[in-house]
């Protein structure tokens, strides 16, 4: 029995309770609670944040042009707007709301998005019991709770193009990347984890069907079975395995948890990319990315990476650019990935019941309408036939059409392309009752010659033809535009040299290869100046073919290198004709004269490590320079860095691999060659170190008159002052390279990481230029003399 004095007691421990609990109440309030909403393009409606602050959801504009929105969570302390998640349907595609849209808290339906017309374009489905609030955790994932705080739903379930650290994408998860930066719609590319397998593939938009992968991250181990992946705080995107534990896929060293926002996202061009932020300020900078080489993957089914009929490059940042050839034009202006087209269409479709061209097709499109197959064969100009089966499936094909069969069997249409003028469309002989018994029939001349079908098709096809080899011959044209000249070097005889040079009178320099002489060598109606290089003794006797390799460096453009003209091959003489540079050699520019200007040497230095990436990673056959020096390297009259020699090294490196006859240049030549190690790509990265300090500097590799004795070797020097945080001292009163202290110290670091003693510490030209650029950071260089005792001195 309750008497009023134990109630008052109750009352007043209840009171009491509330004013315990008050603070607590107070930190609570990021809980959203059922009722409270947002208001799409009211700016009076602020966005929920997380108790840190680090992330929000509300509701985002992509294009600040349009006038539509959607719900989307974002990194709240980054000036530019980062989206990690936004609200899309189950096939992955984000939720379009218009302007005065609501998204509101409920507790019976979660999370719920209402348009001003009074429609429910989304809801956080399925909510099992009532929601007690919503809560925008510090992670980043968006949570409902039920009274018991139970999770009901949270964003972290329905991934869109990015995982957070502790985010798990489950087994069958899937990532879709966007349209475009400021286009939300689903793009043409997916990350999948399948049967423990993370898989990047295309989908052939508009529907979802996907292609092969293009690419597959390596299996940390066959034997264990994968249930999901996720990303941690120290950077590592771990598999997580049946059994509880973990492997890494990918790994990062160097970031310290806790001081870095981290994701990995599937970008609109296809690349996996994981990016790091120091919460402090700063840009994304790029960990890693896969796959290093996108333009390189390839299916045999679906369009590629940028579509069909377009032609894919690397950037120097390892993305793709997607370009039309020459006099093919875009799709799709919004959107860069889906293709070129010849030019405007004028074709209609025919249609015929039961026949078939079971090989000849090149794309599925899968789940799609009768009409939707129609109208996307008559937008692609390579879409010769589209064939539409059971309902769902549009097989789309492409000329020449082979193995064609009557096939009644089949529950299929297709819809053969013809010009609309020209052909007056007919109307088909569907194949009669009578003709099930010839189930199967190879469309045979014999059998249909006279039917108006055949004879569409044969005229439909030589039409085809004709634009399939226009714009065969516009591809060939492109690169030859593109390369500015023809692949095919010129061969010289002797005595035209002879003539060219005035009798080798005018010596422009003496390389490691050979003398080089000025020359004028008419080519059609104008005078060309050339540098001829009349090769050395030792090339009389190399046992490489010549003419084969001087073919490969005639195959190697690049705006970064020399480019050569021709060659003569007559008994005793092998000699090389270049295009002449007018400004001389970088060594002249750097070590005589004037010395240029900080931003100058900067340019020059990026040039010449552009060329080296491409003699090392992009050209059709790798080349090694072996001799980098400044003596090697040519100033146009832009002054651009042009890299000359390269290719000469192969043609003295015999078959055995020894490697006698090159020596490289002291001062610039790595460690291995007298080591008797390998000779790989990083000797030239090592020479490229200590070209850039020379660069930077302005100074000789070695210098014996360079003031005290600790500066006579400049890679020792360069490193003393680095460690000692003396990095003026290289530049002296270079004004310009004062102000620029953060490239200096750029530069100084990525030279001491090229010029370390052990060849497997240094980074790949492709790395070199990631943070000569500034695209990724440059750690802290170890000491390069390692192995060595010449840093004692
Ligand atoms: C926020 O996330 C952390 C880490 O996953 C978790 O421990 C915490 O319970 C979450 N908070 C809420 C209210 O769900
Ligand atoms: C985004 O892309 C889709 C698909 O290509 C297109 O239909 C839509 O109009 C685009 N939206 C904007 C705002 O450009
Ligand atoms: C991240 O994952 C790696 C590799 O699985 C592990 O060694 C490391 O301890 C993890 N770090 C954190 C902060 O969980
Ligand atoms: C971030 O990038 C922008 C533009 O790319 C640049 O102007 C800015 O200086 C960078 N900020 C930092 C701290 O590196």
């Amino acid at each position: 029995m309750a008497s009023p004095a134990s109630i008052s007691h109750l009352l007043l421990l209840f009171l009491l309770l509330l004013l315990l609990l008050l603070p607590y109440l107070a930190i609570s309030q990021s809980n959203i609670a059922p009722g409270e909403s947002l208001v799409a393009g009211d700016k009076k409606s602020l966005p929920w944040l997380s108790p840190s602050g680090d992330f929000a959801l509300g509701f985002s504009q992509p294009d600040d042009k349009s006038d539509s929105f959607v719900v989307s969570i974002w990194y709240a302390k980054i000036p530019e707007k980062t989206i990690v998640w936004c609200a899309s349907d189950t096939s992955k595609r984000p939720v379009i709301a218009p302007r005065g849209s609501k998204l509101v808290v409920t507790a019976d339906r979660g999370l719920v998005l209402n348009d001003p017309g009074g429609g429910i374009p989304w809801k956080s489905d399925p909510i099992v019991s009532a929601v007690a609030y919503g809560y925008m955790n510090d992670t980043g994932n968006f949570v409902l709770k039920g009274r018991d705080s139970e999770t009901l739903w949270e964003s972290f379930d329905y991934p869109t193009d990015t995982i957070l650290p502790e985010q798990i994408l489950p087994n069958n998860g899937i990532l879709s990347s966007r349209q475009s930066a400021t286009n939300f719609s689903q793009g043409r590319f997916r990350l999948r984890l399948q049967d423990g397998k993370l898989l990047l593939r295309t989908i052939n938009l508009p529907s979802s069907y996907a292609n092969e992968p293009y690419y597959t991250f390596p299996a940390t181990s066959p034997s264990v079975s994968v249930t999901g992946i996720s990303l941690n705080d120290s950077g590592f995107l771990n598999s997580l395995h049946g059994n509880g534990q973990m492997s890494p896929l990918r790994t990062v060293s160097g970031k310290s948890p806790g001081d870095n926002y981290l994701r990995a996202t599937l970008e609109s061009d296809g690349v996996f990319i994981q990016y790091s932020h120091p919460k402090t300020g700063g840009n994304w900078t790029i960990d890693w990315l896969v796959p290093e080489n996108i333009c390189k993957t390839g299916q045999e089914k679906g369009s590629g990476i940028c579509g069909f009929n377009r032609i894919c490059r690397l950037d120097v940042n390892d993305r793709p650019v997607c370009e039309c050839p020459l006099g093919f034009s875009v799709l799709d202006e919004k959107d860069e990935y889906r293709g070129c087209s010849s030019g405007p269409d004028a074709f209609v479709l025919e249609e015929i019941t039961s026949i078939d061209w079971p090989t000849s097709d090149y794309n599925l499109l899968q789940p799609f309408t009768e009409a939707e197959c129609k109208d996307s064969c008559l937008q692609d100009c390579m879409c010769a036939v589209a064939i539409f089966r059971d309902n769902d499936m549009c097989w789309k094909k492409k000329l020449p059409l082979s193995n064609g069969r009557i096939d009644t069997s089949l529950n299929a249409k297709a819809f053969i392309k013809g010009r609309k003028d020209g052909f007056p469309p007919q109307t088909p002989n569907p194949p009669g009752p009578n003709d099930d018994k010839k189930d199967l029939l190879i469309l045979a001349g014999s059998v249909l010659l006279g039917s108006s079908v055949f004879v569409n098709f044969i005229l439909i096809a030589a039409s085809c033809l004709g634009v399939f080899m226009i714009y065969q011959n516009k591809l060939k044209k492109f690169f030859e535009d593109e390369s500015g000249m023809d692949i095919n070097i010129r061969s010289f005889t002797y005595k035209e040299l002879e003539d060219a040079t005035g009798g080798f009178e005018e010596e422009l320099g003496r390389g490691s290869f050979g003398i080089v002489y000025k020359g004028v060598i008419a080519i059609g109606d104008s005078r060309n100046v050339v540098a001829v290089k009349k090769l050395d003794r030792s090339f009389q006797e190399s046992e490489k073919e010549f003419k084969t390799e001087v073919i490969v460096i005639g195959q190697t453009h690049h705006k970064n290198l020399v480019r050569l003209i021709g060659y003569c091959n007559e008994g005793q003489n092998r000699l090389l004709v270049y295009e002449f540079l007018s400004n001389g050699s970088l060594a002249s520019f750097l070590f005589e004269d004037l010395k240029p200007s900080w931003e100058q040497r900067a340019q020059i230095a990026l040039g010449i490590g552009r060329g080296l990436l491409y003699l090392h990673e992009e050209c059709k056959t790798q080349i090694i320079h072996c001799d980098i020096k400044p003596q090697n390297i040519l100033l146009d009259e832009y002054y651009n860095a042009r890299i000359s020699d390269f290719g000469l090294a192969k043609l003295l490196i015999s078959q055995t691999h020894t490697h006698t006859a090159i020596r490289g240049t002291r001062g610039y030549v790595a460690p291995e060659w007298f080591r008797n190690m390998p000779i790989t790509v990083k000797v030239d990265v090592y020479s490229f170190g200590v070209l850039l300090l020379e660069t930077i500097c302005c100074r000789r590799s070695i210098d014996i008159e360079a003031g005290n004795e600790e500066r006579v070797i400049l890679a020792d020097w360069a490193y003393d002052c680095y460690r000692e945080g003396a990095l003026e001292a290289l530049v002296e009163k270079d004004e310009a390279a004062l102000n620029d202290m953060k490239k200096l110290e750029r530069f100084v670091r990525v030279a001491i990481w090229c010029i370390q003693e052990d060849p497997a510490l240094r980074p790949t030209m492709k790395k070199v230029m990631l943070m000569l650029e500034g695209i990724i950071q440059v750690s802290a260089p170890p000491s390069p003399f390692a192995f060595s005792t010449i840093s004692t001195v």
